[in-house]
């Protein structure tokens, strides 16, 4: 989705926010602009396309030292020249890039227009450039503040003006905004990415805030102009961590780190002696624990479906209700929030604004939230009371990948944590400890198995319409490759109950519609079996991704066996491949596999 970077120093502006705009360039995004600034005043240059459009456009020698700089997803207005930010006042003074949304932009612009104000763009960033040139303030940061109190909606927000050349002003409110502190020289973005190559010390705004960024320094401020005092930390990511090092694309690149990361999720969360788990980040004691009477799971998307499979290991290990629902859902239906429920927001890129806004609607109303987040210090992971960060490390692809394999290990670990408050023996927290330790590895052998998955990806590549079924542990593994079948190979692909074909489905099923059914070995085997039989007599395709011991009776079609672990974490090692299998249905299709058309990385705009 939209990306925003700035600076302010003593090197010329315009390559530092080209570079910064090309590494947000995963995020999604139709168009791209930068502005700079010096004594002449501000050069706008901004192109429909590819950052390396907007490159080719601009001219050759800009030795401005401040500049601001956006790629736009749209919303107000289509992917065009005019549409892309920067955008500027009537006098040309002001300049401004912005993500969100304004909810009241039609309002305001059909007031400025009444004054004769004229526009230049269908957006509803350009009615803030206007507010802010046409304000009487005798600072910019004023003239910024009473624009903003004329506005609702969300922003992330960066402006220039030309009768202040030493400053940047910026602002957020319900989308991210970070400031970079270098040496006599300073950044702002929406994303850390942008920024890696440059500086790791990383100032986060909250909502709410204002600053002022100069190139020596910056000052937080609310809206009331009492300081925030917001400092630098160092943030743990490098130009390393987000490079695709040689590999075809990202998602293949985070598929491959999957048993580093679930190292990495695990290290030092393991306690064998009590066969539980150390979550001291949840900032919950054993008595507050044992008080939670339920638990509601909230994400969108995949990780909604990472959530399913966390409720119901929550409901298996620690016997305690637990369901999931999809954040934008529940943050529109009045939820009951209740004092003895352990609301969880989960979350790759902490910044998806209906588990946002989920999260502070919990709140409002007296609840307990924890979040499953990979990006430290992200928007949602500082909303809640306490978590478990993932650390997946960055993760570039539009498809997640890596980052939901760790969140379903943390819904292991809270679920034995959880479990071993209760009633869960400790032979069976050590039996899950020892399966989560085989875990990594077993990982590494379903990697291995990517030339058999890509035979049966690129098979599949050629329907237009497919099924994935599974039941109960492996229903959240079916919607899990349904949605990355969707996402990047832009073929329609359905996930479904096992157990509810024949109430429905089962009418589509012939032979140009095929199935991938997920089968773990457990308790429900034969009657997935049958299920795959009802589908051959249609004779509709199988694909049956299931593990070496499982008989499946009458040959079905083809079968891809994964290793065995144990039951509640044999759904992990599901995934993997279907992963492996969508991408390669994807490459064979010719996708643009990292950025899928119409998709973003983190959706941060209602
Ligand atoms: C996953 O492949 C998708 N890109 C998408 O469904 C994603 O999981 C969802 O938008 C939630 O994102 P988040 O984890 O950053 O909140």
């Amino acid at each position: 989705m939209c990306g925003i970077v700035g600076y302010i120093g003593s090197q010329a502006a315009a390559p530092v926010i080209v570079e910064g705009l090309a590494r947000l360039e995963y995020r999604g995004y139709d168009s791209a602009g930068v502005a700079v600034m010096n004594a002449g005043g501000i050069k706008v240059t901004k192109r429909a396309g590819r950052v390396k459009d907007l490159q080719a456009a601009l001219p050759k020698r800009l030795a401005a030292r401040i500049g601001i700089g956006h790629t736009r997803w749209a919303t107000h207005g289509g992917a065009t020249d005019a549409n892309a930010h920067p955008h500027q006042d009537a006098s040309g003074r002001v300049g401004v890039v912005h993500n969100g949304i304004i909810d009241n932009a039609t309002a305001l612009r059909d007031r400025l227009m009444s004054d004769g104000v004229e526009f230049a763009s269908e957006t509803d960033t350009e009615v803030l450039a206007h507010l802010i040139g046409r304000s009487p303030a005798s600072t910019l940061e004023g003239a910024v503040l009473d624009a903003l109190t004329r506005v609702h909606g969300t922003y992330g927000l960066a402006v220039m003006h030309a009768d202040y050349p030493d400053r940047i002003v910026v602002a957020r409110q319900g989308s991210p905004l970070i400031i970079g502190v270098g040496d006599k020289e300073m950044y702002v973005a929406s994303d850390i990415a942008a920024l890696v190559r440059y500086t790791r010390q990383l100032v986060h705004l909250d909502d709410g805030d204002l600053a002022t960024v100069t190139s020596t320094g910056f000052r937080t401020f609310t809206s009331d102009d009492d300081d925030t005092g917001r400092t630098a930390a160092t943030v743990n990511v490098t130009v390393e961590d987000i490079d695709d090092h040689g590999h075809e694309h990202f998602m293949l690149k985070e598929m491959l780190e999957q048993p580093t990361a679930a190292e990495r999720v695990l290290r030092g969360r393991l306690d064998e002696r009590f066969g539980t788990a150390h979550l001291g980040g949840l900032n919950l004691d054993a008595r507050q624990t044992r008080a939670i009477r339920r638990v509601k799971i909230l994400g969108c998307g995949s990780a909604y479906y990472v959530g399913e499979l966390g409720a119901g290991l929550i409901e298996e290990l620690a016997r305690v209700p637990a369901d999931a629902e999809a954040a934008s859902e529940f943050r529109y239906r009045n939820p009951v929030i209740e004092p003895d429920t352990l609301y969880v927001a989960v979350s790759q890129s902490g910044e998806t604004v209906d588990t946002l806004l989920a999260v502070q609607e919990i709140k409002r109303k007296g609840g307990r939230v924890i979040g499953l987040v990979n990006v430290v210090g992200s928007a949602i992971a500082r909303e809640c009371s306490g978590g478990i960060y993932v650390h997946a490390g960055p993760e570039v692809s539009v498809a997640s990948t890596k980052a939901l394999t760790t969140m379903s290990i943390a819904f292991v670990l809270l679920a034995l944590y959880l479990g071993r408050v209760r009633d869960l023996s400790v032979r069976d927290g050590r039996r899950i400890i020892a399966g989560l330790k085989r875990l990594p590895d077993q990982i590494q052998e379903v990697l291995a198995m990517s030339d058999e998955l890509k035979e049966h990806g690129e098979a599949l590549s050629k329907a237009d319409s497919l099924f994935f079924i599974g039941r109960v542990r492996g229903f959240p593994v079916a919607r899990e490759g349904a949605q990355k079948f969707k996402e990047i190979s832009y073929r329609h692909a359905e996930a479904y109950q096992a157990s509810e074909l024949k109430h429905g489905p089962l009418a589509l099923i012939s032979p140009a519609v095929p199935t991938v059914a997920i089968v773990p070995h457990d308790e429900l085997m034969d009657r997935n079996v049958g299920a795959l039989h009802e589908i051959a007599a249609r004779s509709g395709p199988l694909l049956v991704i299931t593990t070496a011991d499982v008989d499946l009776g009458q040959p079905v079609g083809g079968r891809v066996d994964v290793p065995r672990s144990e039951p509640e974490l044999d759904p992990i090692l599901l995934t993997i491949a279907v992963q492996l299998l969508a991408y390669h249905a994807a490459v064979a299709l010719g996708r643009d596999i990292d950025k899928p058309r119409n998709l973003a990385k983190s959706v941060t705009v209602e």
